[in-house]
């Protein structure tokens, strides 16, 4: 089999990237280990950049994040028993975030791509990639016990962190910057309102606390938790009742406990893989680096690589000229450099740290206290938080 650009991973970066190239008419096939259901079944965050907003319509798959989308202009920290307001729209580019959940985006994208006919194998096992140092790379998958081989001219690699495509890379030809934080968030989904209007970002001596939201009457909240507790060792009373114990009373009276649909957790690590290409491979989103979850920029990082890899493929299609190829790996990482740091600080700032010592506890107060009252602290945040330009 052929085609021009063989896609590994069937995530938000694999179908945002398929679907702009399919668009600009060129063949690009998607290879998926898991099904569909399986991949819809993730909960991750929800948090949309205007960028990213853009970058999905033009995919042709933005009507109903257009429709359903909340689109919000602040966020609120909490912080010694007081609720603060960020204004985002105090950032230079005064750039609104919109709230819509990672799984719908991913069910309208491959809603868009099923209309436009375009070809993605599911459940593909034994994924390996071949020969991306020549001009004759190749896929190899089985599928239902069939195997097959795929020649392209690109392979793109939107696997994820532990993906058949990281793997496939020589380790003497990449180097990988990675940090890890002895924390763990625990994820509850829940139909119950919302505590506020906007996303509230909790920081107490309980630990940490995130309020977040999908619609009018389902929201997503998060707790800090110890590196190592699992959903199992949480029932949702204690889920609730420990997050009402890390809110502002107002917050904490407003919560509408009822059982849970989903709980989830995650262990707070950083990641960046340089570079993000190899000959005629192309590493995409958490492929190439992978972020702890408070800034929310996962999903946007996704979405500034896959703008990137786009217009240098078109520009290739299009007169041969391999120069905005060459230029994909140092313009990804630089974006990616800044919202890595974005994160990293807002997850030493917010989180209670068991590895810092009583100087950096006080060190982390007195910069919550600057943050909350400096108007050009919240610029900074805000300016970070709504996404630099891409
Ligand atoms: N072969 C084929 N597919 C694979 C393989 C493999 N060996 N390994 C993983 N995959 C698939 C996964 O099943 C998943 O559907 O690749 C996809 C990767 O998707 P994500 O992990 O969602 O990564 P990405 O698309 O880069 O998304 C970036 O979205 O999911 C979030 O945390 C992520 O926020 C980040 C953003
Ligand atoms: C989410 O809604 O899941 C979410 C929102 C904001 C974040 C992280 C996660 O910073």
């Amino acid at each position: 089999m052929r085609c021009q650009v063989a896609i590994i991973g069937a995530g938000p970066s694999g179908l945002l990237l398929g679907q702009l190239l399919q668009r600009s008419g060129i063949d690009a096939l998607i290879i998926e280990r898991s099904t569909p259901e399986h991949v819809l079944s993730r909960v991750r965050a929800g948090v949309l950049e205007q960028g990213t907003v853009e970058l999905i319509r033009s995919a042709g798959a933005g009507a109903r994040c257009d429709r359903d989308g909340l689109v919000h202009s602040g966020i609120e920290i909490a912080f010694a028993g007081a609720r603060h307001r960020i204004d985002l729209r105090s950032a230079a580019n005064g750039r609104p975030i919109t709230i819509y959940g990672q799984t719908e985006l991913t069910r309208d994208l491959m809603d868009a791509r099923r209309d436009a006919g375009a070809k993605t194998v599911y459940g593909a096992t034994d994924v390996e990639l071949h020969d991306f140092d020549t001009d004759r790379p190749e896929v190899s998958y089985s599928q239902d016990g069939v195997q097959t081989r795929v020649t392209a001219d690109f392979i793109c690699g939107c696997d994820g962190f532990r993906g058949a495509s990281r793997q496939a890379i020589p380790a003497r030809a990449m180097q990988v910057y990675d940090k890890s934080y002895p924390i763990s968030w625990l994820g509850l989904l829940a139909d119950t309102p919302p505590v506020a209007e906007e996303l509230v970002y909790a920081s107490s001596d309980r630990g940490f606390a995130l309020c977040s939201m999908r619609s009018a009457t389902r929201s997503r909240f998060y707790l800090q938790t110890a590196e190592t507790d699992q959903p199992a060792d949480w029932s949702d009373d204690a889920f609730w009742s420990e997050l009402r114990r890390r809110l502002p009373d107002d917050l904490a009276a407003s919560i509408r406990a009822v059982p849970s649909i989903e709980k989830s957790s995650t262990k707070l690590r950083s990641s960046v893989t340089e570079p993000l290409r190899f000959n005629r491979l192309f590493l995409c989103g958490d492929a190439g680096h992978i972020v702890p979850p408070i800034g929310a920029k996962g999903l946007n990082l996704a979405a500034s690589d896959v703008h990137y890899l786009v217009e240098a493929l078109l520009e290739y299609y299009a007169d041969g000229s391999a120069a905005a190829l060459d230029r994909y790996s140092h313009r990804a990482l630089a974006r990616v450099w800044k919202a890595e740091y974005f994160c990293w600080w807002m997850t030493n700032l917010f989180h209670l740290r068991p590895d810092a010592d009583a100087f950096e506890t006080r060190l982390q107060t007195a910069e919550l206290d600057y943050l909350t009252s400096s108007p050009s602290a919240q610029t900074s945040l805000a300016e970070n938080y709504v996404g630099t330009p891409f």
